[in-house]
């Protein structure tokens, strides 16, 4: 009942309160439980980031290591699962791979948690931590026809990341300090962003009180999108274009501004930041460290600066409020890693799950309704029914 007010794209409208992330696009300002994004993603490590975001204070030494290790309790994925890896063509993108596994932990996991048991909540994030990480490297083994490995005991979860995805049988991987760094401090970027798409899907799904895995895996899909997680995999493909085809970057500026051209400047614009992304600042100071430390001498990031630098003076962009965002250099430090292009939005989605799991949690102990948007009907008015001999 009442004056339904319309808001494509929820552009105006608050879903929910939370207390989980600050952000002040104008300032771009983020804060995650009320720690500065730079503070966390200089000083902090992604389990405890992934604790303070999901249980809403740092962890003591004593947590931090309970979290751990039962998070490496629960890195086993059931055998059976193998199965459904084994029905996708090679060819499968690890999203669509992902989404279907996340789906899938629902069959073997099919006990839902209770949100106020405190212990049984506490075991379900862990859970979720433990073997969404694995599955996440094992859609990548997948498209190598490599041998699926398992989480290393001996080793922190991040740096199990590079181990799951890159030890192979014949060849103990060895991984680098730096490289282990760089993706400690991308996952904490990652870690929330308040009620972005994917987050907001969580929440939606979850709302009808559907499981977390269930409610994760629509997540999953939700980022994969282009204009979303899948803005990272984009960029990439979009500078190594320009670079092909001979580097000139202002040719792609204007097709971005040509309104009869559907192109968009990957990496640029953003909802919310309408003066600078954060993220994004942290992260090119990030590429320009990692990639000077392991020697990579990138043509990709000279065409990256040159798109930003021209995009800044431009008036199309300048007037539109668009910059530069996480997605835009996040893929140059994953290539300078090793990561294949077509992983990058899995690492997205890795670094975003104590974001959707603190946001699932918190929308079901604040017993949220359903969540049920309303539409302005523009549809035909009542008409007949003719019977298909008279249509
Ligand atoms: N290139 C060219 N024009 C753009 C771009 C872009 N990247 N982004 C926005 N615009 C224009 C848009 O055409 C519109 O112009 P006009 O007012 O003349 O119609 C104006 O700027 C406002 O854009 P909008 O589409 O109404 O803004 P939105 O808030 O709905 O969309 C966005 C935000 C992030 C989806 C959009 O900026 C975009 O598509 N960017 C490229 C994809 C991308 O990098 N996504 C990653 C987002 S950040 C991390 C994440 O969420 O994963």
């Amino acid at each position: 009942s009442g004056v339904i007010t319309l808001d494509p794209g929820y552009k105006n409208s608050g879903s929910c309160t939370s207390e989980i992330t600050f952000l002040d696009g104008e300032l771009g300002i983020l804060r995650y439980r009320g720690y500065s994004i730079e503070d966390l993603a200089g000083k902090g490590h992604f389990l405890e980031v992934s604790y303070l975001v999901i249980f809403g204070e740092l962890p003591t030494a004593t947590q931090l290591s309970h979290f751990e290790s039962n998070i490496r309790k629960y890195t086993l994925v059931n055998e059976e699962m193998k199965n459904i890896i084994d029905g996708f063509p090679k060819t499968a993108h690890p999203m669509g791979v992902l989404a279907a596994l996340t789906s899938a932990l629902t069959a073997f996991n099919p006990k839902s948690v209770n949100v106020e048991n405190e212990k049984e909540m506490y075991e379900a994030v862990c859970k979720t931590m433990g073997k969404f990480l694995v599955i996440a490297t094992w859609t990548y083994r997948k498209t190598m026809g490599y041998p699926l490995n398992y989480y290393d005991n001996t080793k922190g979860y991040v740096e199990n990341f590079m181990h799951l995805m890159f030890e192979l049988p014949t060849e103990p991987y060895k991984a680098n300090q730096v490289v282990i760094d760089a993706l400690d401090k991308l996952f904490i970027l990652h870690a929330d962003h308040e009620q972005n798409c994917s987050t907001s899907t969580v929440r939606m799904v979850g709302s009808s009180h559907a499981g977390l895995f269930a409610s994760i895996s629509a997540g999953v899909s939700a980022l994969w999108g282009p204009l979303h997680g899948g803005a990272n995999q984009a960029v990439l493909e979009m500078l190594e274009e320009i670079h092909r085809t001979g580097g000139d970057a202002d040719k792609y500026l204007d097709k971005a501004k040509d309104k009869n051209d559907p192109f968009r400047l990957m990496g640029f614009g953003h909802r919310v930041y309408k003066n600078f992304d954060p993220r994004a600042k942290i992260i090119k100071k990030a590429a320009d460290e990692v990639l000077a430390t392991l020697g990579v001498d990138d043509p990709i990031l000279a065409i990256a600066k040159k798109l930003e630098e021209s995009a800044l003076v431009d008036e199309y962009f300048v007037s539109r409020k668009l910059y530069p965002n996480v997605d835009f250099y996040s893929g140059i430090i994953y290539r300078a890693l090793g990561i294949p292009t077509d992983m990058f939005t899995v690492m997205f989605a890795i670094g975003r799950l104590p974001g959707w799991i603190a946001q699932w949690k918190e929308m079901r102990e604040n017993k949220e309704p359903i969540g049920r948007p309303r539409q302005i009907y523009t549809g035909h008015p009542l008409r007949d029914f003719k019977t298909s001999d008279n249509r």
